[in-house]
């Protein structure tokens, strides 16, 4: 039995049979309607989300299979005090596979040490998010038609941004990516990322505050939301929220052929006129979240 916890626990093959998968899932959706009849998918969802619990949702219901589950902490006994060790021992009483969104680094990890069926990371805190990297990986591999040879600047959150995290993670194992990470001083990558991952595997990357300075040299933008949930001080998020607006004006500048990437939601960071932008990949990459689960529940419940 598999869990996916962190992107690392895929090999770098299995990710491209799984972006295989996504792509004739998107090119042939009807061979695969009845693959998961008669399976469940369950989504504990201790802290909130759209696209993450609705894409493994609509993934499972258009495999044929069915889901459970629950949306928030407080409808769920985790309210009286329930264990998530104890909690994942029944839902693998009732379900095939799980989806676990939790505010606690590690606790996807915690679930995975007791359950019987695959447990999926859905984003743990600050941590990680390997199906949002899934997901990013595709609409890459869509956008550029290739997963090598570019050079991706990170903007906004990249100290809570749990995406990034999971998505530099990914790109270490693929070739000739440059990394441009582009945030406020507060808020730069953990020294954990760019010990174990940037210098440990020579990754070439760089650090600025300067989002205007870099763009020119950038083949992917992927702008993040600053994350408001992980602040301790609200004047501190206050003060940084608006950090960085990407405009029409500052995409000047930028490559005719620039993918823009936002593993959304958004609040502030791209003005809305940019969505009007055929280099805005946002909303795609929405819909190539759906295709990644489905490829990774197919993968998971060795379904092919
Ligand atoms: N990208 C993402 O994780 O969105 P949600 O928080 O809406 O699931």
């Amino acid at each position: 039995m598999r869990h996916l916890i962190d992107i690392l626990d895929l090999s770098v093959e299995e990710i491209n049979e799984i972006l295989a998968t996504a792509e004739d899932i998107i090119a042939n959706p009807a061979k695969y309607a009845h693959s998961c009849a008669g399976k469940q998918l369950a989504t504990l969802f201790y802290e909130p989300s759209t696209r993450t619990r609705l894409s493994f949702e609509s993934a499972m219901l258009s495999l044929g299979g069915e889901v459970l589950g629950f949306s928030e902490a407080s409808s769920s006994s985790a309210s009286k005090g329930e264990s998530v060790a104890d909690t994942i021992r029944v839902i693998s009483c009732y379900a095939d596979i799980v989806a676990m969104r939790h505010p606690k680094e590690g606790a996807p990890m915690v679930a995975s040490m007791y359950s019987t069926i695959p447990v999926i990371n859905a984003g743990d805190g600050g941590h990680n998010h390997p199906t949002q990297t899934l997901t990013d990986l595709l609409t890459i591999k869509r956008e550029k038609g290739r997963l090598k040879d570019f050079t991706i600047g990170f903007c906004g959150d990249l100290k809570f941004g749990r995406t990034v995290h999971s998505l530099i993670e990914a790109l270490s194992r693929y070739e000739g990516i440059n990394i441009v990470l582009i945030s406020p001083e507060e808020l730069k990558l953990p020294s954990y990322v760019k010990k174990e991952i940037l210098k440990a595997k020579n990754i070439p990357y760089t650090q600025t505050t300067d989002l205007l300075e870099v763009m020119p040299q950038l083949d992917i933008l992927y702008m993040t939301r600053v994350q408001k949930e992980r602040f301790f001080s609200e004047e501190e998020y206050l003060r940084l929220r608006d950090s960085y607006i990407l405009t029409v004006e500052k995409l000047e500048t930028a490559k005719k052929d620039l993918t823009i990437m936002h593993p959304l939601p958004r609040v502030n960071e791209i003005s809305v006129a940019v969505d009007n932008d055929p280099r805005a990949c946002y909303f795609k990459q929405v819909q190539n979240g759906k295709y990644a689960r489905m490829a990774l529940i197919l993968k998971l419940l060795e379904v092919l």
